[in-house]
This record gives C-alpha cells, structure tokens and sequence, in this order.
C-alpha cells in the first residue's frame, strides 16, 4: 500500500472533475502534529486558472474527492491547504491485510533489467574502507530491488590488471620458486604488496622482471597468465571471506573484473575512431566533450587510447557499458563508487551515449558516497596511519560487541552470546554506514554504532526482540485472526507508519538511498516504543478485544522491522 499514490489519484480525478486534469497534484506527508497525516497544497496554485479565491477552491476540491473510504476529515486550513485525516478504519483494514499477506501489502514493481556495479575492490591490495561502503550500500540497494520484483544482475568490476601486477607476478613467481605456496604467500596483500615495492625501487634488475612480466601478461603469455590467475584466485578469496562475513550477497559468480574485457578494447577504440568520436590528439586517441568544456570554452578531454598505445580505466567502463546493454540487456545500470569518480562517470555516459553504446532510454545512474573518517575527522586510517584491513575491522566490531554483551546481566551460554555478538557486531557496523546520507562523508566511531540508544542497528535489533518477547509472555493465548481497532493516537500513528513502508522502499530503489529505509526503521521502532508504553497489552485489566487487537499491530510492527532488517542485510535476534 503506498498510500501517497492512491491520495494522489484521487486528487487527480477530482481535479479532472474541475477541469483542471493537468494541474499538479502536490500530496505529501504533514510534518505539524494535528494537521492529519496528508496534505494537499495544490489549490493554491489553481487560483489564477479557476478566478477563484484558493480556500473556494479548496472547498470545491473537498467536496469533489472522493475520500469517503480512507480519510475520516478533510480540513481546509491556512491559504487553503488541504490536511487529511486518515480513517482508523480503513488504517485497520489495510493492516489486516498486510498482517495476512508476506509481502506486507506491497506489490512488485514492473520488472526490469537492473546491473548493479558494487564492491569492485582492486585485487592487487587487501579491500579497504572505500570498499567497504561500496559493498554494504550497494547489496542493500541490490536487496531491495530485488524484493520490488527486479533482475538484478551484480557485476563485481574487479581491478584484476594493470602495470601493477608486473611487480607482484614478479615477487610470486620468486615465493613459489622457493617452494611457498601462494595461499600463504598471499596471506597478508597489504604485506606482499609492499615487499614487491620494495624490490621494484631497491632491488637490482627487479624493475627490468617486472616490466618484462607486464609486456607477457598483456601478451597473453600463458605461464605468466597462470601465475597471475593464481594471484587472482586468492585474492578474490579474500574478498568473499569478508562478503560472508558481512552477510552480503555478493559471490565468485559475480566477478566480472576489468581482465573480462581485455579482448574488447581494441574493437571499442576501434568503433569510437570509425564513428568519429574518436580522434586522434598527439599521438593518443581522445574524445572531446563540448558538454563539459571549461569557462573558457575548452572542451574536455577523455582519453580512451594513450599514445603508447596503451588502454585505461575509462576504455575499459566503455567496454562494460556495451556489454552490459547489449549482452546483459540493462534496462538500468547503477554504480557504486566514491564520490571523486563522480566526473569519470558522467563523462563515460556522455561518450557512451554519442556512440550509442547504450539505448536511449536506458539509465545511467553513478551512485557516488562519501568518505568515512575517524573521529579525528581524517580520512579513517590505523592508529599508525596505515589502511585499516576490512577482516580485522570486522573482527574487532564483534569482539566489542561481545565485551559490551559480557558486561550485562544474562543467562546466555557462551555459544549464544557469541552467535549474539555476531549479529550484533556486524549489524552495527553495516547499519553505521547505511544510515548515513550516502553522499556526505560519516565519521567511524564504534561508540555510536553499538549503543542501544539512537538510530542504530543494537536499538532496531531490542526493539524487534522485545516485540518476539511479548509473544513469549502471550503464549498460546494469541489470535492471529483478530480484528484490528484503532483507537488511541499512538495506535493511528503506528498503523499509518506502518502502512508507509512501501513508500520508503520506492525512494530507496529510485535513489538507491538505503538511508531512507534506515530512518523508516528508527521511526517505526520509536512510534512502537510509545505506542507500547500508552497502550497496554498483557495487563490483567485490558479487555480481550483490545489486546488481541494491539498485539496484531505487534505482530505487524515485527514482521515489518523484521523483513526491513533483512533488506538491510542485518539480523535479527529473538532475544537478547
Ligand atoms: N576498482 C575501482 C576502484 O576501486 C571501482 C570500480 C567501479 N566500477 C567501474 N565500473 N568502474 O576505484
């Protein structure tokens, strides 16, 4: 149920009525408290069309709505604002159908073809933070979209190659000629990297051996080819480990590395130089954007061959743009990186569309996030100023987790606490960084992220837990059957917050912002909160019918936060 739209066609409708079908229909949630929990402000902006004064005109829109079923007062108020007053009957009805149905009352949208480009970390270096947002956004977008009903096609663009590797293939071959295996060679790559830099700047002849090893790579030489799939393979581990870790739903299966598109980029440059998009400036092959020309007038430049011949980064997102709208068939493609490829992006979808490598009505959407800095409001580092590796981040918010489960009073045996601190350590952390506005920068701060209190993952995981606790206390004596009535103001306002999941979810797939369904969530759970406090349920006192009545919209409540959580990609515990 998404209850906006429905206020909105039938707004339309009763705007056709007064020969204004093509006016705006302006329908939004009310933000003052008494003022319903709707607003229509469009009479206004009727006035000069219809000669008439906008609280007439709000009048006529009243009486010509017809609202019977779902508001029980339309008020007219201010210039001529129109404040709806939602029917607790029809908000009892719709509940019951929520209550009855798995997909919460909420019908999959039109299905369509969605890639969605997330996590790509570069395989010659351990996944960093940058990568970490990257993963735990985009598979809660990816989440989403798939419960709207899309195909969702992950594409992890994986940096597996470039001149870098030269040096790396170089330092392996060596290990394993002293009989290392790679698994352990390549335990640590922040490590390894870092030995093979070292040799490359100091080393005598080492330099020369890894250039050499770039020139057989790009030569598809096949001992070389093995030993850098070798390289790949488990570095590739390293990724999936943190993937299960945090519960994501990103596989091996899902590697579409920048190596895939090696063979195509000739043909690429090839058909940019045919098409004359392409030409040739000093030797390299460039592209100029007059979409993007500076003050002056100077267009921009987009380089897409160098002139040793070499391909780039940008050659290779042209590639994949192809591929995916002619073999993946993309209706939509999403992408999720920092927000400093903010401009590669968008002169990429340029270039693609005047080639015509993408269809015209195909979108294109960079989904750019910001920074996570340390509390010191630096970009987030070790306290020696090294990155911060994503296992031991991830390890180290479970270990807390399960200091701060040891320090309350419980009868858990160890193996459940830590299950629970699992669940917790992990939820916090993916919760941090999803709660945030994806595009601002957010500080890292580990007391914040586990509190019970405040916009968190622990606060939404107790509340979803003390809903399962009330059906413990309830025993058999629940009927899952009753009728819903709502009566007091804390009911209304769960019923109606409830009723606006949908509304959430829609904003999170249209603007791949899963911040929106962070805040839904954290409302919800505050508006059950006061709710249970001013609405008793298991007191001996409460009639039958009230409480069988309160308990289903507890039932709702858990159910929503539950299937919330778990688009999220966070778990929920039945008791803690
Ligand atoms: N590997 C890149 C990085 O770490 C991200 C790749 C994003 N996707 C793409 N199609 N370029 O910055």
């Amino acid at each position: 149920m998404n209850i906006q739209h429905l206020l909105i066609a039938r707004f339309q409708a009763a705007l056709a009525s007064l020969d204004a079908a093509d006016a705006p229909v302006p329908v939004s949630k009310s933000t003052r408290p008494g003022c319903g929990e709707y607003q229509f402000n469009g009479a206004m902006g009727l006035a000069k069309k219809l000669q008439k004064a906008p609280r007439d005109i709000a009048q006529m829109i009243v009486d010509a709505v017809a609202l019977d079923d779902v508001a029980e007062q339309l008020e007219i108020a201010g210039p001529g604002f129109i404040n709806i007053h939602l029917a607790p009957k029809w908000l009892a009805q719709q509940s019951q159908i929520s209550l009855a149905d798995p997909r919460l009352n909420i019908p999959p949208q039109p299905a369509q073809n969605i890639v969605v480009d997330y996590s790509a970390p570069n395989l010659a270096k351990e996944m960093h933070v940058g990568h970490l947002r990257s993963t735990i956004i985009g598979d809660g977008v990816v989440k989403a979209l798939e419960f709207m009903g899309h195909n969702v096609i992950r594409q992890n663009h994986m940096g597996d190659w470039g001149t870098q590797f030269g040096m790396l293939l170089a330092h392996l071959n060596d290990k394993l000629a002293a009989n290392e295996v790679a698994e352990t060679a390549l335990s640590d790559l922040e490590d390894f990297y870092r030995q093979a830099k070292v040799r490359f700047d100091e080393e005598e002849g080492f330099a020369e051996r890894a250039r050499e090893y770039v020139v057989r790579l790009q030569g598809g030489d096949a001992e070389c080819l093995a030993l850098w799939q070798n390289f790949i393979d488990v570095s590739i581990q390293h990724s999936v480990d943190v993937y299960e870790k945090l519960n994501v739903s990103l596989q091996t299966s899902d590697v579409m590395g920048e190596s895939a598109y090696n063979a195509d980029l000739a043909n690429v440059v090839a058909d940019l130089k045919e098409q004359g998009v392409a030409v040739e400036d000093q030797g390299a092959q460039v592209v100029f954007l007059d979409e993007l020309a500076d003050k002056n007038g100077k267009p921009a430049v987009y380089i897409v061959q160098k002139s040793g011949g070499g391909y780039l980064y940008a050659t290779t997102d042209l590639a994949a743009i192809r591929y995916r709208s002619q073999q993946l068939n993309a209706q939509r493609t999403l992408i999720f990186t920092d927000a400093r490829q903010a401009l590669h992006f968008k002169q990429t979808e340029i270039v693609a569309r005047k080639a015509g490598f993408i269809g015209a009505d195909e979108e294109y959407q960079h989904c750019p996030f910001g920074m996570m800095l340390g509390k010191d409001g630096k970009p987030f580092k070790t306290r020696t100023g090294g990155t911060v590796k994503l296992v031991d981040l991830l390890d180290e918010a479970v270990d807390r987790a399960q200091t701060l489960l040891n320090q309350r009073d419980n009868d858990f045996s160890a193996d459940e606490l830590a299950t629970m601190a699992q669940k917790i350590g992990i939820g916090a952390v993916k919760y941090a960084d999803l709660s945030k506005a994806r595009t601002t920068d957010y500080i890292f701060d580990w007391d914040t992220m586990l509190s019970f209190e405040g916009n968190t993952a622990p606060y939404l995981q107790y509340a979803y837990t003390r809903i399962q606790s009330i059906f413990v206390k309830a025993g058999a004596d629940v009927d899952t059957q009753a009728e819903i009535n709502i009566a007091a103001d804390q009911e209304k306002a769960l019923a109606t917050k409830l009723l606006q999941y949908q509304e959430a979810i829609e904003t999170v797939v249209t603007e791949a912002t899963p911040h929106v369904l962070c805040t839904y969530l954290y409302e919800l759970a505050s508006l059950y909160m006061k709710f249970y406090e001013a609405c008793p349920i298991l007191k001996e006192d409460v009639a039958e019918a009230d409480k069988q009545s309160r308990l289903q919209l507890c039932r709702l409540t858990g159910n929503t936060l539950g299937h919330g959580l778990s688009l999220l990609g966070i778990d929920t515990l039945e008791r803690m």
